[in-house]
């Protein structure tokens, strides 16, 4: 292993013939300023929460309080940054805080949704003081490009309502508790007949808390013609009964497929493809469940199916700091919703497997090429049996475990609150997942998985005064990450190898993007074109071209 765990052996050979044997110390501790790379945009706006930046992309996207910013990817300090106000007005303001809502925090237009819409214009809601609006941006003027329409249907009321919201082929799916009297549903606005989840007699959602969605083009390469799925995160109000502890909310995701029409008379206007169930995170050892899904990350694999999930997860006690990271296999996930279905024989009772019949063809999977072949070519086609079926039974029995079995990092005293993360191959040609993980005091984690373990190796105190990190956002092309705060945005680079002047430091880094050269610590991903130059990483060297 060119990682082990805790103490690590090296030779350091260094040009000069001198050998050092050294003992690995713990992770490092700096503070970003006079950091290389460091950058910062603020402005008088606050509550930074949502990015947008396109692969092709000169432009990082960023939504706030009251305001949308088009900054420089390179350089977010640069003063070339373009701006739009769009602040609720007094008056509304005034209507917000006649409704009893907090003059600080609700009562101004929170950014919650900002995404491409078309090749032209992107597309945003704001909470618009507890009334939300949606408008079209035109991208090239960067401006409102017409009157804002209503909101109400696709964007929470509140700053910090659990929310998720995908664009997919100009339809917008998103799912919250949009209002606080409303139940919480998945829904898509589009084409007609707009669908959602149930409410009743079977409650699909439970008080759920969003927060994340994916679309997984599981179409691609399937050999039965299955149709494309997004799926959904949230930590929802528990069903299902437990013998050996208890709890009352629990970690799930949901999936619907893309092409999902609704029902003709049963499940009419209703998704005809939700299947939910549990994501497990724990710690038997210490009897420790971590229910509280906070954040998911998406990392795409070179196939759909190699899609892997990590989640941040917290404890139900409010006052334990703690936080547990969990990656889950897609392929489990999809295990999971070909397994037995739980049942609840009337409202109120707990959920238990369902062991009876279950009618053709398999309720809640999506209508493939094989169902085609059939003449069901849509899900207003489905038997009814078959709908009535996927109305009662939407939670599956067979939960998800961890791909690792048990969390890659468990952490006390930290509370972990978004993370995202890239694939390095390191020197030994071998790929690295590099995870960047935002804590809510300001802190950044670096952190590298090595056999179903999380090694941190950099932690960055990104701020003076502890504020939440409220988003995180990588590009590699850009080599940079990019973290939301209440006050501003923060750009870092992905590494920072250079800082690493002695080949001791640079190799102990365990970073996979940082190799010594002989004269100087470099970052492999940028070396491609250098002259031919033997790179060492603890462990193992290449000679690149
Ligand atoms: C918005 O920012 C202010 C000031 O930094 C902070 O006090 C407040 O908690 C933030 N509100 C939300 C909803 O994030
Ligand atoms: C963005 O910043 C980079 C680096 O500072 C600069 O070279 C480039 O011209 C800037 N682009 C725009 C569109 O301002
Ligand atoms: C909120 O209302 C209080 C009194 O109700 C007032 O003192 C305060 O200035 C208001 N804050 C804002 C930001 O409007
Ligand atoms: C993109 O959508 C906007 C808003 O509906 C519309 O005005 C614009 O013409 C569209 N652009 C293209 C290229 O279709
Ligand atoms: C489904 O198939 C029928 C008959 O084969 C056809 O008339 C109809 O247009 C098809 N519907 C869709 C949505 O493809």
């Amino acid at each position: 292993s060119i990682f082990p765990s805790n103490v690590i052996f090296l030779f350091c050979h260094l040009r000069s013939g001198v050998t050092f044997i050294k003992i690995l110390s713990s992770s490092h501790l700096l503070f970003p300023s006079g950091l290389e790379g460091y950058r910062r945009f603020e402005s008088s706006a606050v509550n930074y929460s949502t990015m947008l930046l396109e692969a092709d992309s000169e432009r990082l996207y960023v939504g706030a309080r009251g305001a949308v910013f088009a900054l420089n990817a390179s350089d977010i300090s640069a003063s070339s940054a373009l701006t739009i106000e769009w602040e609720a007005s007094t008056e509304q303001k005034l209507q917000c805080v006649l409704k009893g809502k907090d003059n600080k925090t609700e009562c101004f237009n929170h950014i919650r949704l900002l995404q491409r819409f078309n090749s032209t214009h992107l597309y945003m809601c704001g909470t618009h003081a507890y009334m939300p609006l949606c408008a079209y941006v035109d991208e090239k003027r960067f401006i409102i490009s017409s009157q804002p329409e209503e909101g109400k249907d696709k964007c929470p009321y509140g700053p910090i309502t659990g929310y998720t919201a995908l664009i997919l082929d100009q339809q917008i799916y998103t799912a919250s508790r949009y209002d606080f009297w409303s139940f919480p549903d998945i829904r898509r606005n589009a084409p007609t007949p707009a669908l959602k989840t149930e409410n009743a007699p079977t409650r699909w959602l439970n008080e759920a808390d969003f927060v994340g969605s994916a679309l997984v083009r599981e179409s691609l390469g399937s050999s039965n013609g299955d149709d494309d799925k997004i799926y959904f995160f949230f930590t929802e109000k528990s069903q299902e009964q437990s013998t050996t502890y208890s709890h009352s909310r629990v970690a799930r995701v949901a999936r619907i497929c893309k092409g999902d029409r609704g029902g003709h008379l049963t499940l009419q206007k209703r998704w005809t493809s939700f299947l939910k169930t549990r994501l497990t995170c724990s710690l038997p050892e210490y009897d420790f469940h971590f229910n509280m899904l906070r954040s998911i990350f998406v990392m795409h694999g070179l196939t759909p199916q190699d899609t892997l999930f990590y989640g941040i997860f917290g404890l139900e006690w409010k006052n334990v700091k703690a936080s547990a990271l969990c990656r889950f296999s897609l392929s489990e996930v999809q295990e999971a919703f070909r397994g037995p279905y739980m049942e609840s024989q009337d409202s109120g009772s707990t959920w238990k497997e369902y062991v009876g019949k279950i009618p053709e063809p398999r309720p809640g999977t999506c209508i493939t090429g094989k169902l085609k072949a059939k003449g069901i070519n849509v899900s207003t086609s489905l038997p009814d049996e078959v709908l009535d079926f996927v109305r009662r039974h939407p939670l599956m029995s067979h939960q998800v475990q961890p791909a690792d079995r048990r969390p890659l990092l468990f952490r006390r005293t930290t509370d972990y609150t978004h993370m995202a993360a890239t694939v390095v191959q390191g020197v030994d040609e071998q790929m690295y997942h590099v995870l960047y993980m935002g804590t809510d005091e300001g802190w950044l984690h670096k952190a590298v998985a090595i056999k179903g373990q999380l090694h941190i190796i950099e932690e960055l105190q990104l701020f003076e005064e502890p504020e939440p990190v409220t988003n995180i956002l990588l590009s590699t092309e850009r080599t940079s990450v990019y973290i939301n705060s209440p006050s501003g945005v923060v750009q870092l680079p992905l590494s920072n190898c250079e800082r690493y002047t002695s080949c001791y430091d640079c190799i102990f880094s365990r970073d996979p993007h940082c190799a010594w050269s002989g004269a100087e610590c470099v970052d492999v991903m940028t070396q491609s074109n250098s002259p031919a130059q033997d790179y060492l990483q603890v462990g193992s060297r290449r000679r690149m071209k």
